[in-house]
């Protein structure tokens, strides 16, 4: 429905989500590779960009066959963009304009500002400013130090606004994207759970009709949601492969199964832990344990998916911002594009055709549209958990010894949070084995044992994150739960590191 030129801006993702918030489907596509579907988007936003219009590499893309034939919102570098190339003037603003301001002028006649009043906190972040507007141009809206605030080109619904109505501290901007797109753009809010769930069920059917698919399940909420809007689509057709490393929490392997089963779907559970646990002996350099879990993960999901006679697709859990074409910024405005495998050396299951349902969706999109399908809110709110599981919580190298007695403390830990309602106000939780023994003593015996870390942190997506201020008590219980009840530990520690410097994992 509606486009959003990419710019390289930190906030591009930002507006997309902002715009879905309002039941309106949108893409974000690299300034410069324009879909070849333009003419079905309603509506057109250009994003913030790092770079100053005025610079030699800044993106210049033609818009004529956007500009005057669709409603057209440029945002900063896009409100700069349209000013620089259309008769205006931009130019370094004496100081740098960055956080919270407030509109001073607003000018009333205008659907554009309909609900929002003056004093309404917007959010500067630009270096360049407007200092003249474009030809035709009237000024809509101004700020304390930016005059040229907001502004709308006469005879075409183009705008232009120097604030980041995407950013959360402009308190009115979700109202501002609602009245570019609906009462301007007359968009159809139409977009939903349901309404998506309905017509990827379609799709998929249509896709695939008779044909067999193999998905692998990992107990996460991006495949298990894959899964049942697949298993929607095409029923029995879908092969769900569920592999047991031998590094899940405790239990995890046959409850989540059954949890699937429960649901109807086609699973195989593959109890390949003794196979990982084998290869892994010895190995204690991180990404040495990462390789090996990946290749032993490929060889059993090779042997299990020659198992599925003719099956045509493999599908995959993966969501948008893994798609996301992203603009490079350094080596020049740029799309990158992941540099694909080379097709000769892969395993067979790899050359199947493949299917990503959820390719288009923010993950929170993706347990809204998993809760629209009925899939158990407590499958949906599980924290995420890496791929190598507890191996990278291990550190050094793997024995099942270690493995069992980390999967105690990390059921104590995770249950306690959940039995004290702790377990949804943390974003990521979990205990770290450390290669560490100290000295303790328990009744009249000196012991010599092991160290377990507790983490538990908040983030939105992983790349920053905070560690979470447990109470004291829940961690005093917790301790003294692991010591008592786990053989080989004396001593537990809570990791109060964020990220950055730390990374969430320890390895
Ligand atoms: P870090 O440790 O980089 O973790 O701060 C960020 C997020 O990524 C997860 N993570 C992984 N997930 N394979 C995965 O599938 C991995 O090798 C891996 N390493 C880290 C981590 O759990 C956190 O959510």
């Amino acid at each position: 429905n509606v486009l959003i030129l990419d710019f390289g801006s930190q906030y591009t993702q930002l507006i997309a989500r902002r715009v879905r918030e309002l039941n309106i489907y949108c893409e974000i596509h690299p300034y410069n590779k324009p879909p070849d579907t333009l003419s079905e988007f309603k509506a057109v936003i250009l994003s913030g960009s790092p770079f100053s219009v005025r610079g030699e590499d800044a993106p210049h893309p033609d818009l004529s066959a956007i500009r005057g034939s669709k409603p057209l919102l440029g945002v900063c570098y896009g409100a700069q963009y349209l000013a620089h190339f259309g008769g205006g003037k931009v130019a370094p603003s004496n100081n740098r304009e960055y956080g919270r301001a407030n509109l001073s002028f607003i000018k009333r006649d205008q659907k554009f500002f309909e609900h929002i009043d003056a004093g309404s906190q917007v959010w500067m972040s630009h270096s360049d400013t407007i200092k003249e507007l474009p030809t035709g141009a009237e000024l809509l809206a101004s700020t304390n130090d930016v005059e040229n605030a907001a502004y709308k080109i006469s005879g075409e619904d183009t705008y232009g606004i120097q604030f980041h109505p995407e950013v959360y501290h402009s308190t009115d901007g979700k109202q501002l994207l609602h009245n570019f797109l609906i009462e301007i753009a007359k968009i159809t809010p139409d977009w939903t759970p349901d309404s998506f769930v309905d017509s990827t069920v379609a799709d998929l059917k249509k896709k695939i009709g008779n044909d067999k698919v193999v998905l692998g399940l990992s107990g996460g909420v991006d495949s298990t949601v894959a899964a049942i809007l697949l298993h929607k689509a095409i029923g029995e057709n879908l092969h769900c492969i569920f592999v047991n490393n031998g590094l899940l929490r405790k239990n995890e392997f046959s409850s989540v199964l059954d949890q699937y089963k429960g649901m109807g779907l086609n699973v195989k559970g593959v109890d390949a832990s003794a196979r990982f646990l084998d290869e892994l002996a010895g190995e204690s350099d991180p990404e040495g344990k990462r390789k090996i879990i990946g290749k032993v993960f490929i060889d059993v999901f090779d042997d299990e998916s020659h198992q599925i006679e003719d099956a045509k697709w493999l599908a995959q859990g993966t969501i948008y911002p893994d798609v996301i074409e992203s603009v490079s910024v350094n080596g020049g405005p740029s799309a990158t594009i992941k540099s694909h495998h080379n097709v000769g050396g892969l395993p067979d299951f790899m050359k199947l055709k493949v299917v990503e349902p959820l390719k288009m969706l923010f993950k929170d999109e993706v347990r809204r549209v998993g809760a629209s399908m009925g899939i158990d809110p407590e499958l949906l709110g599980r924290h995420p958990f890496p791929g190598p599981g507890l191996a990278i919580r291990i550190l050094g190298d793997i024995t099942s010894e270690k493995v069992s007695i980390l999967q105690e403390v990390d059921a104590i830990f995770i249950n306690g949070l959940k039995d004290s309602g702790l377990y949804n106000k943390v974003w990521q939780a979990g205990a770290i084995l450390l290669p560490v023994q100290s000295v303790g003593v328990m009744g009249d015996e000196r012991t010599y044992e092991k160290c377990v870390a507790l983490r538990a942190v908040e983030s939105t997506d992983g790349m920053t994150a905070d560690w979470v201020n447990l109470p004291y008590e829940f961690l005093q219980k917790t301790s003294n739960e692991i010591i008592n009840k786990v053989k080989g530990v004396n001593r537990v520690v809570y990791d109060i590191s964020s990220k950055p410097p730390a990374t969430i994992e320890w390895e």
